[in-house]
């Protein structure tokens, strides 16, 4: 098994791919998720410490038999829960290949070709979104670590250790900021949450009158983060006007794009991003809006040098000996990892091989479905949007006739219980939010294989499952 002879390979290649295909086909038919205890998977699993080896199809009939049919199916077209993404057949090659030479994009002399081709992406990538022409940075596990790199160079930026550092952003931010402060020793406490409007945008207002305050109160505000599409609603900060305010007060400007930012690529929506190339960096996640597989997030800082001041580290063992600059570049000045996948092959190969034109069209799809859904739930009289669709998130509740008389709060616990009731049927997920105290049914359109009938079938799946609910069965 660990040396397997030419033949071997072939013969194992051929019976996954035989077996990919058949997912991929069959996906459609099978239910989303499957009600499952953790006590059944594991009587599923032999525990034995395997001291002996088995063979590679009783390896993959383990995969068959009990991963995939216990797992969520997040490439099912009515999967709409969370952030998260289909992943590609694609992608899945690329990800056989990156793991096949196994390169270790650490510096260029560890991996010439696959440093290059990450270089490549990103630039592309910073295209994508206008991005100055000096504009560069990297590839990591995800948003959360896109969102921790970032404020460490923007914590840089600002050189102060009075331990009175304070950052800004909506109360509808992900908690992936918090936490960032919270490691990089800024203190949860000092992210300031700022009100939103109706459409559950940052009120500029409450962002000006929260610096001003804080600055006759002796702090040192230092950086704000817009979000161009939050977890819950999808929701675009006014970009354009986030930057006048940071460079008012000479404020690092960090765009969370994770979720939103490659809707830039559906002309309906490109509008929205207007500003954001003028952020001094950015939070993006191919493994969201590009349809990869998990991981990988990316970090665009507009001035690379400052991310390099923050991570850059000398040492005896790690010191780049080359005679051209382009040589001696290292990722690790610029980001928090050492060891790094080639996560860049997963991303070149969708880019290149897909082209813009066709993701720019399924994401322009996603939209449109989640639209769609908006305007169903309007004209119907069971169903209520909760909040505004603004990308490919939408939030709405069900109100059959037998509730509409009930108090909020009973609407509230109706929803929840329905909610996990969806979740166990099976041929729809749906995830939740609370907005404005109120909870929520929370879709989000992350897959090219969502069609708008879909999301008419999402409202008859709700229905269906209301009906067996309220009739107590
Ligand atoms: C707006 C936003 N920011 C950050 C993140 C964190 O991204 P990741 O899960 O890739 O760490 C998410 C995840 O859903 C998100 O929606």
């Amino acid at each position: 098994m660990l040396e397997p002879s030419a033949d071997e390979i072939r013969a194992w290649g051929n019976s996954v791919i035989e077996f990919m295909a058949d997912y991929f086909g069959d996906l459609r038919d099978c239910p989303v998720y499957r009600r499952i205890s953790s006590r059944e998977i594991r009587d599923h699993l032999d525990a034995t410490l395997p001291i002996q080896g088995s063979n590679f199809d009783g390896l993959v009939k383990v995969f068959r038999e009990t991963i995939i049919p216990f797992s969520r199916q997040n490439a099912h077209p009515r999967m709409f829960g969370y952030v998260q993404s289909s992943g590609t057949p694609l992608s899945a090659f690329a990800d056989l290949l990156a793991s096949t030479l196994n390169a270790n994009l650490t510096v260029w002399r560890s991996a010439p070709a696959p440093v290059e081709l990450e270089r490549l992406t990103i630039d592309w990538i910073r295209q994508i979104l206008g991005f100055n022409a000096e504009a560069g940075g990297l590839f990591v596990s995800g948003g959360s670590m896109a969102n921790l790199a970032a404020l460490a160079a923007a914590r840089q930026d600002k050189g102060d250790s009075s331990g009175r550092l304070r950052i800004y952003a909506s109360s509808e931010t992900h908690f992936s900021i918090a936490k960032a402060a919270a490691l990089l020793g800024i203190g949860r406490e000092n992210v300031r949450h700022v009100a939103v409007d109706e459409r559950f945008r940052i009120r500029t207002d409450d962002l000006v009158a929260q610096i001003t305050a804080d600055l006759e109160a002796s702090y040192v505000p230092f950086c704000v983060v817009a979000n161009a599409g939050t977890v819950n609603t999808g929701a675009v900060d006014p970009l354009a006007e986030t930057r006048a305010i940071a460079d008012r007060f000479q404020l690092w400007m960090h765009v969370d794009g994770s979720y939103g930012a490659f809707a830039i690529l559906a002309k309906s929506a490109r509008n929205l991003f207007a500003g954001i190339e003028q952020a001094d960096s950015i939070a993006l996640d191919p493994h969201k809006w590009l349809y990869l597989p998990v991981d990988v997030g990316c970090v665009i800082y507009r001035e690379p040098q400052i991310a390099c001041a923050a991570f850059a580290h000398e040492a005896e063992y790690t010191r780049v000996i080359a005679e051209e600059a382009d040589e001696a570049f290292a990722f690790w000045d610029y980001g928090p990892e050492l060891s790094r996948r080639f996560r860049a092959l997963k991303v070149w190969m969708l880019l290149k091989g897909v082209g813009l034109d066709s993701l720019g069209a399924a994401i322009e799809n996603n939209l449109a479905c989640a639209r769609h859904l908006e305007s169903i739930v309007q004209v119907s009289d069971d169903f209520e949007m909760v909040a505004p669709v603004e990308l490919s998130i939408f939030c709405f509740r069900h109100v059959p006739a037998q509730l509409k008389s009930q108090s909020p709060k009973a609407i509230d616990a109706f929803n929840e219980r329905l909610l996990v009731a969806l979740q166990r049927d099976g041929s729809s997920y749906l995830s939740n939010a609370t907005l404005g105290g109120c909870f929520a049914l929370r879709g989000c359109v992350l897959n090219y294989r969502t069609t708008l009938r879909d999301m008419e079938i999402l409202l008859d799946d709700l229905r269906r499952v209301a009906r067996s609910l309220l009739s107590g069965a």
